[in-house]
């Protein structure tokens, strides 16, 4: 593969109906295998709280992790568009969002990701007026954990899937330049995806998202307990080679085999 992945290349692909992968990278080393596979975007996730700094949920990150982490996977990268985390309380205010996404900008991601609904439209707006395109994060937000009582699936009511729909499109209205859906029923992630023109990427959002995600130790089975519904262990069935787990990820996203039935939410 010889192109670079770009945010219009998310948006041809999703004009042509076609899906694309993303996977969390976390230093340059995985970061070169993930680019070299294919896979269209790399997100510096602030999983990385709980996959490589053993915390017990994602708020402890900061902005300096993040920065670290992300300059680390832009060494490594050559094809994919990196999308970085901006962490929890960095981007409380819009002016707080500005600050903090243009350090990540600067350590090398092309676009930020921000956990929220409506209050964050203002942050996304100013983003984008300043150059700094933003995805936001809806559905199961990891950073609201206590808020939520737990990693549950949400929009589960006709209410919440209306509500879920309402932020997403004004997201996009604001500006935003991609959507991730977690956890939430598949009709959800199908309607939000074809009513959104902007590529919306799922993780346990059901096979009819524009991308599908997931944390890059949770697919090669390295993650401690029991693993979440919605993924697949893709070492075990490539018989131990990091390399062919990551191009058989990719290959299942790009041809629609992969999330099936039994990952989604109903
Ligand atoms: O931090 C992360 O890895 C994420 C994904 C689960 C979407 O936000």
């Amino acid at each position: 593969m010889s192109n670079k992945a770009t945010l219009n290349t998310l948006l041809q692909l999703k004009a042509q109906n076609e899906k694309f992968s993303c996977l969390t990278a976390y230093d340059a080393c995985f970061s070169h295998f993930i680019s070299e596979a294919g896979v269209e975007v790399m997100l510096v996730g602030d999983s990385l709280g709980m996959v490589l700094q053993g915390r017990d949920s994602t708020l402890p990150v900061s902005i300096d992790d993040m920065v670290y982490h992300t300059q680390s996977v832009a060494r490594g990268n050559q094809h994919s568009l990196i999308m970085a985390d901006m962490p929890f309380m960095t981007y409380a205010t819009p002016e707080q969002a500005l600050q903090n996404s243009a350090k990540l900008m600067q350590a090398g991601a092309e676009l930020v990701k921000l956990e929220g609904g409506e209050w964050l439209n203002e942050s996304v707006k100013r983003l984008s007026d300043c150059g700094i395109p933003s995805c936001v994060h809806l559905g199961l937000t990891p950073q609201s954990v206590h808020k939520f009582g737990g990693y549950k699936v949400q929009g589960r009511t006709p209410e919440a899937a209306e509500q879920l729909l309402r932020e997403a499109l004004a997201a996009q209205d604001a500006g935003a330049a991609m959507l991730v859906l977690e956890c939430v029923p598949n009709a959800v992630g199908k309607a939000v995806t074809e009513k959104a023109d902007i590529p919306v990427i799922g993780i346990g959002a059901g096979p009819d998202t524009d991308g599908q995600v997931l944390v890059l130790h949770d697919m090669l089975g390295l993650s401690p307990g029991k693993p979440a519904k919605f993924v697949k262990n893709f070492l075990s069935e490539n018989g131990g080679s990091i390399q062919a787990a990551i191009s058989a990820y990719h290959h299942a996203v790009k041809n629609s085999y992969f999330p099936g039935k039994e990952h989604g939410f109903s």
